[in-house]
């Protein structure tokens, strides 16, 4: 047998894999379809085929931070840039109730306008309609995650975005990749579901470095790992730069689903802006969490990380309506539940 195709069942019988293996795999590009089957099947053995559905509410595209890929950096001065208030944000999570969703996850830029007083306003609000909350705001001090928990967040989001210190360093002016670890590391310490992951094909990423993303994942016991190829921005540095491809942002996400039986994984929306069935194909190769947009208007294309998002122009109804017949049209159900992460394997 093909000795790639060996590793691939290693890696789905004892979920584990070494450096060089997983760097064999990666560089592989005959053993794909037996790769995306595997972590398929893992998927279905250890979370099973419930889909997870996370009502994404974009609330500010104002950032201070100014990392090179991203249309949200504080030095665009092409994009018209908006924020919701506290009790705008309350209401949207209202009708995320109303269209069945168990989970919001609120999203922003790194927005100082959201004071401690105003978030946990927010949390506690939202908590009264027995939902799950994920923050994905950023970079906090311990005191502040731990005033969020303590309001009732659930999750939070934080992509380590690459395990590469330099790349990381150059990627993001201003930010340090200890820095971004110990946000980590505080999440875990205060009880949160912690959410983690990566961009794929970021200029001057290497393959090695991706297999490094994929064990630091693996290490952290990170409950989510949500990852998608870098789309290059027009009104960002790297506009020039190469795109991520989608078939290696699909392997690295199968790979994880091997070595990480019992995470979550979302089919993200930046997959699916690469091709138009990335997400249903993403559900198929081991992905088990969709996130919806559930962000109302004009403020949907203004939330711009990166060109081509897709449903800029829908409502959340639609949305929750179009995905939910994509599910079911490969066999799998919605959730009803919040969908914590069960854990299964020691
Ligand atoms: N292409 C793909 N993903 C991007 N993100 C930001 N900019 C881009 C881009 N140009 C991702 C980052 C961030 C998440 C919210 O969006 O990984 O963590
Ligand atoms: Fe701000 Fe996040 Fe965009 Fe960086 S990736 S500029 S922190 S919104
Ligand atoms: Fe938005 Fe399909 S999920 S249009």
């Amino acid at each position: 047998m093909n000795k790639n195709l060996e590793l691939i069942k290693k890696a789905e019988n004892k979920h584990d894999l070494y450096r060089d293996e997983i760097i064999e795999l990666l560089k592989d590009g005959y053993c794909n379809e037996e790769l995306f089957k595997a972590a398929d099947r893992v998927r279905k053995e250890y979370v099973g085929d419930e889909v997870h559905l996370r009502g994404l509410i974009e609330f500010s595209n104002i950032c201070k931070r100014n990392c090179m890929y991203c249309g949200l950096r504080r030095s665009n001065k092409n994009v018209k840039r908006y924020r919701l208030t506290p009790d705008e944000i309350i209401d949207l999570a209202k009708k995320a109730v109303g269209y069945g969703y168990k989970t919001v996850v609120m999203q922003s830029g790194e927005d100082e306008y959201y004071t401690v007083e105003k978030l946990k306003y927010i949390i506690t609000n939202i908590k009264k309609m027995d939902i799950a909350i994920t923050l994905s705001i950023g970079e906090k001090t311990m005191e502040e995650y731990k005033a969020y928990k303590e309001a009732g967040a659930d999750r939070y989001l934080i992509r380590i975005e690459t395990t590469d210190k330099k790349l990381y360093e150059d990627m993001d002016p201003g930010m340090s990749y200890e820095d971004r670890k110990r946000c980590l590391k505080a999440l875990g310490s205060l009880g949160y579901e912690v959410g983690t992951g990566c961009l794929v094909g970021l200029p001057g990423q290497s393959i090695e470095s991706l297999a490094d993303d994929i064990l630091f994942f693996k290490e952290i016991g990170a409950d989510m790992i949500g990852l998608g190829p870098f789309i290059p921005n027009e009104d960002t540095p790297l506009a020039k730069e190469k795109g991520g491809d989608f078939n290696m942002s699909l392997k690295v996400m199968a790979i994880i689903r091997l070595l990480m039986p019992d995470t979550n994984i979302p089919a993200t929306t930046a997959m699916e802006t690469i091709n138009k069935n990335g997400r249903i194909i993403a559900l198929q190769s081991g992905a088990n969490v969709v996130m919806p947009n559930i962000t109302e208007g004009e403020y949907r294309k203004l939330y711009a990380l990166y060109p081509g998002k897709i449903c800029t122009g829908d409502t959340p109804d639609h949305c929750r309506g179009c995905i939910t017949e994509k599910i079911k049209s490969i066999g799998r159900t919605v959730s009803e539940s919040k969908g914590f992460r069960i854990h299964r394997c020691s």
